[in-house]
């Protein structure tokens, strides 16, 4: 890669999603690997990839708890596309040891023991789907939380020593939906219940209206609202100064 962060947002801020996803895949040589969590976002960017035809690893986390309208998606996009998604699991072993020990739910007993769930469950099957990878592909939003709003396109995570590419960074939840009813993408139908952002079963309710969109997501716990995929080294999501 030879331009720099500031270059490469600038460059890219006015592309439509198709031609930035083509024009990233020209730029950088190594391996691009989009992560999709089969929310709207990540369907709006998985079409794209997969209706252009582009070489870029689609992989998703299989938590072991995901809602069964999320699988049905899964199903869907597969054979929709006819292109493959690959499934990243946790360790059977470091699975069996928490839920043995700990208990199947014992991420409602404390935020230690719920972090320590996220970590086995999504962070580490995540940087095992990221190993090799120059470019990180996500479909997180500014709008999507106050957390979120300062989100840029593309930023550095050097902890995992990757470029992070963020291609819905400006998009609202309009234009996401706009999309969806052009290009025909499948879609979780929990979208349609009141579950705007949609995570592990246990960990997501529906929200009410005027609530933040990640309302729903840990409410326990009363505004944690990350799990830590995108927290890893404190830059790339940027809590606001209080
Ligand atoms: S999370 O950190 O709270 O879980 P969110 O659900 O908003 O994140 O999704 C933000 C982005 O994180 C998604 O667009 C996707 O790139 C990635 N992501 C989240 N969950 C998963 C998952 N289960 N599998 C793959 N990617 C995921
Ligand atoms: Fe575990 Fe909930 Fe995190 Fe899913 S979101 S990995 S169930 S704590």
């Amino acid at each position: 890669m030879t331009a720099s962060l500031e270059q490469l947002n600038a460059q890219y801020q006015d592309l439509g999603l198709s031609l930035a996803l083509t024009a990233l895949r020209e730029h950088f040589k190594g391996r691009i690997v989009f992560s999709t969590s089969l929310g709207l976002e990540d369907q709006v960017i998985t079409d794209a990839i997969f209706r252009n035809g582009l070489d870029i690893d689609v992989i998703t986390l299989d938590t072991g708890r995901n809602f069964p309208e999320t699988y049905k998606t899964l199903e869907e996009t597969q054979r929709k596309y006819g292109r493959k998604i690959k499934v990243f699991y946790p360790k059977t072993e470091v699975i069996e040891q928490y839920a043995t020990e700990k208990g199947i739910n014992a991420i409602y007993d404390s935020v230690a023991l719920r972090k320590e769930c996220c970590a086995i469950r999504k962070i580490e099957p995540l940087n095992r789907a990221l190993e090799g990878a120059e470019v990180w592909i996500t479909g997180l939003r500014a709008a999507q939380s106050a957390n979120r709003s300062s989100l840029a396109l593309f930023e550095a995570d050097p902890a995992r020593n990757l470029v992070k590419f963020n291609p819905l960074q400006a998009w609202s939840t309009e234009k996401l939906w706009a999309y969806v009813r052009q290009y025909e993408v499948p879609f979780n139908e929990l979208h349609q219940k009141g579950f705007p952002s949609i995570g592990c079963a246990p960990c997501t309710r529906a929200i009410a209206a005027g609530e933040d969109e990640r309302a729903g997501r840990w409410w326990w716990e009363g505004g944690a609202q990350e799990c830590g995929l995108h927290l890893e080294n404190g830059q790339l999501v940027r809590k606001k100064a209080a």
